[in-house]
């Protein structure tokens, strides 16, 4: 039997930023859904490519809530963190908000996405463990534990 790599939360947050552009708005004049999920996935997937120190797959999204809009020429930071790793899966907390001239962050939107670590023919593989520390991840960990849960629960039973 081998060891587990452990790997704390902090080795892997990663914060990307984007400045909205026209090309990225729908017909009424706000950040398209589609682009932000596009960045959000980004996002999660060099996280979860971070703590697995390997390839990853998106496998699901979870809870994703559109709180406010964005408009062109906002600066949109979006901040992924992990909150929970079973064997292979691993949860990312991705936050974006809009940034004013003056650095103050607004949020607009929070998403949970599912990732995978994948060998070369696709198929899960070990990821390390993770090391929950304080009362924030500790808090932010069993919520997801309790997700992860419903989705079992959701596959075993066919709801
Ligand atoms: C991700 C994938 C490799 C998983 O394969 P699988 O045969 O379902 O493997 P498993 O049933 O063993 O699931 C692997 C892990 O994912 C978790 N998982 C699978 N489906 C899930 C879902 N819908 N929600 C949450 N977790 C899920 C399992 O619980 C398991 O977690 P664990 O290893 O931590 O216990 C496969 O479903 C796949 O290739 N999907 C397509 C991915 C893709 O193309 N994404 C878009 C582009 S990145």
């Amino acid at each position: 039997m081998t060891d587990r790599k452990m790997k704390r939360v902090e080795d892997s947050i990663t914060e990307q930023s984007h400045l909205i552009m026209p090309k990225s708005l729908n017909s009424a004049g706000y950040l398209f859904g589609g682009e932000l999920l596009a960045w959000i996935d980004e996002t999660a997937g060099i996280v979860g490519r971070r703590h697995a120190e390997g390839n990853v797959v998106t496998v699901a999204v979870d809870n994703m809530y559109f709180k406010a809009g964005a408009k062109v020429n906002d600066m949109i930071v979006l901040i992924g963190r992990l909150t929970y790793v079973g064997h292979s899966s691993m949860e990312v907390r991705i936050d974006t908000y809009r940034e004013a001239s003056d650095g103050k962050r607004t949020m607009i939107n929070r998403a949970y996405f599912t990732m995978v670590g994948t060998d070369e023919n696709q198929r899960p593989v070990e990821v390390p463990g993770l090391i929950i520390e304080g009362v924030t991840q500790q808090i932010e960990n069993e919520a997801a534990l309790k997700r992860a849960e419903l989705w079992k629960r959701r596959r075993r039973e066919g709801f």
